[in-house]
């Protein structure tokens, strides 16, 4: 099975995509996961896309294409994927037609998690997240049994740099301005599928199951 999850900023992708990956048994591909990673480790890839990041800005389709391409490619995901995040421009959607089809694979759903806009800001300033295992949390919404602290690992819990203040509402109004046509483009082609984001995190997961099962 192969899924595309879009949504705005903030909207939950990453807190479902974690539960669809084990549940479904398929590897969750995140660019914005790839992209910390690397900017974490130091290396070439880190050190340019921490620069459009920073401001909230896309990293460019030639980068972006080509570490999913690469990640495609490998044999775990052969039997399905979660690509979340990724495609976010027309271009980029594109690419991923050709590829998938130089593999012989195809898109099963794109489901499109849905938060209105004036959500989201309270969203992203109040996530923290495990700078060990990425796990997200709410200071609200899904604290952590232990304030400050990743349930999983005990890491301490740290604010993402693009969910400060000034990069916020600049990442939001890029996204937004991004996201129509490509919604468009899967509409088009008879892929999208939109689901409730605002609503409690197991009610909008019982949602994409129901999506999936169907
Ligand atoms: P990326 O990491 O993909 O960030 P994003 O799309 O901005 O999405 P977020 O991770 O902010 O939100 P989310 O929807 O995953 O929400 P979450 O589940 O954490 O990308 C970061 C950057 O990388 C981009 O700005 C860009 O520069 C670059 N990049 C990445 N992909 C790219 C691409 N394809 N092309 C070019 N550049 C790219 O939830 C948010 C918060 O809400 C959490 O605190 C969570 O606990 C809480 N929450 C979740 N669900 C609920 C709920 N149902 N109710 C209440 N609270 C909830
Ligand atoms: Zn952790």
């Amino acid at each position: 099975m192969n899924l595309l999850l879009m949504g705005l900023p903030g909207a939950g992708k990453g807190t479902q995509a974690e539960k669809i990956s084990e549940k479904y048994n398929i590897p969750h591909i995140s660019t914005g996961d790839m992209f910390r990673s690397a900017i974490k480790e130091g290396t070439e890839l880190g050190v340019k896309a921490k620069s459009f990041m920073d401001q909230g800005a896309l990293v460019p389709d030639e980068v972006t294409i080509g570490i999913v391409k690469e990640r495609l490619s490998k044999d775990d995901c052969k039997n399905g994927f979660l690509l979340d995040g990724f495609p976010r421009t027309i271009a980029q959607a594109e690419a991923l037609q050709a590829l998938l089809s130089e593999l012989d694979q195809q898109i099963d759903h794109v489901l499109h998690v849905n938060v209105p806009e004036e959500k989201l800001v309270e969203r992203l300033s109040g996530r923290r997240i495990c700078p060990t295992c990425g796990k997200a949390y709410h200071v609200m919404y899904n604290p952590p049994e232990k304030e400050g602290i990743c349930d999983k690992d005990g890491s301490a819990l740290i604010q993402r740099d693009d969910d400060k203040p000034e990069t916020v509402k600049n990442r939001l109004n890029i996204n937004i301005e991004q996201s129509k046509p490509l919604l468009d483009f899967y509409d088009n082609k008879g892929y999208l599928v939109s689901v409730n984001g605002d609503q409690d995190i197991d009610k909008v997961f019982n949602d994409i199951q129901s999506i999936i099962e169907k």
